[in-house]
């Protein structure tokens, strides 16, 4: 059976294991700080296997050594937004846990490929590639997924059709300068500017750029947690089947798109090596300005990041 270990046991880590352990993909490890919770959420979640029929093992943790031999390392570990706060005021508190996680379940499972959750979310992936020393195949962070399934989630609200005939690219970093690409967007292969009349485009993009703020305010106490979850279990889902599924993921930028030492949100195949392929749009000079923005302001808080920690 494959393994995969969730660091972080909160909302999304806790929820990730949920979609995961659905899946029966892999047998699973949670751990967190918190004494006696990821073993409390472990134990639930495995008395709940003989109702779904899913023969997977479910421990929980407050140490590493349980890790050992993880194909599959989920960082979600770290403080999440407040009303008002964006994602890059997470920065310092998170370099820290998020840093020694990295270190700590590399030393266990040196064999593994990282799904990075944690915000501010390219700058947390590029802080786990640099402190592991990993090939940029072997992390990846998860944005793109969440924030395209929001885009066709209020596509869907908008013109009643199902979910499923809805395709949306959302780009670039996992900030509100993040790229939605309506030109390559469709509803069962009509571009969504042909579907819908300017305006409601305009609003949904913005809707989408806000989107991660908007479940905020409504929860007051935390940020979203059930679509970023089954977003980080398709990736493993996708990396565990060796599918080379192309979806848009934090990647690391070697040159694509004229970036270069940078995680960024790219369409990325994923199989059974991480990230097998960074896929390169041509874009028009407008998506381009947005990519330029997008990727200035990410910039900036790796450079904020540098001056926190050494990398
Ligand atoms: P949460 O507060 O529910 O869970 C975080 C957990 O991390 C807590 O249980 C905490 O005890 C644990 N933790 C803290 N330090 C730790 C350490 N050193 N080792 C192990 N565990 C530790 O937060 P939630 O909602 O799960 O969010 C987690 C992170 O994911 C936040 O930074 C949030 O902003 C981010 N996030 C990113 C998304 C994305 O699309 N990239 C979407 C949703 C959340
Ligand atoms: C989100 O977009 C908080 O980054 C998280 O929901």
């Amino acid at each position: 059976m494959n393994k995969i270990s969730i660091i972080g046991a909160g909302m999304t880590g806790s929820t990730t294991a949920h979609w995961l352990a659905e899946r029966e993909l892999a047998d699973l490890v949670l751990v967190d700080v918190v004494e006696g919770m990821p073993q409390g959420k472990a134990l639930d979640m495995f008395e709940a296997m003989p109702i779904i029929g899913k023969d997977v093992e479910i421990v929980g943790a407050n140490d590493y050594a349980a890790t050992k031999g993880s194909d599959i390392i989920i960082i979600t570990a770290g403080l999440p937004r407040k009303p008002g706060m964006s994602r890059d005021d997470l920065l310092s508190a998170n370099a820290e846990i998020v840093g020694k996680a990295a270190t700590e379940t590399l030393a266990h499972s040196p064999d593994a490929i990282y799904i990075v959750l944690t915000n501010p979310l390219d700058t947390m992936a590029y802080l786990t590639m640099k402190r592991t020393g990993l090939p940029r195949q072997r992390v990846v962070g998860q944005a793109g997924i969440l924030d395209s399934a929001r885009m066709r989630a209020f596509v869907a609200m908008e013109t009643g059709v199902s979910v499923e005939n809805i395709d949306c690219y959302v780009l670039g970093g996992h900030g509100d300068e993040m790229v939605p690409l309506t030109r390559h967007s469709n509803i069962a292969g009509i571009p969504l500017k042909e579907y819908l009349p300017a305006d409601r485009l305009d609003a949904i993009v913005t809707r989408t750029r806000k989107g991660g703020g908007e479940i905020v305010n409504l929860l007051k106490t935390g940020s979203a947690f059930y679509a970023p979850s089954v977003a980080c279990a398709q990736m493993a889902e996708a990396i565990l089947k060796d599918k080379h599924l192309i979806v848009p993921c934090a990647a690391y930028m070697q040159g694509e798109y004229g970036l270069n030492d940078m995680f960024f949100g790219v369409p990325v195949m994923l199989g059974r090596n991480g990230v097998e392929r960074i896929l390169e749009y041509r874009l028009d000079a407008d998506e381009q300005a947005m990519f330029d923005a997008s990727a200035a302001a990410v910039k900036e808080t790796h450079e904020a990041l540098k001056k926190l920690v050494t990398l």
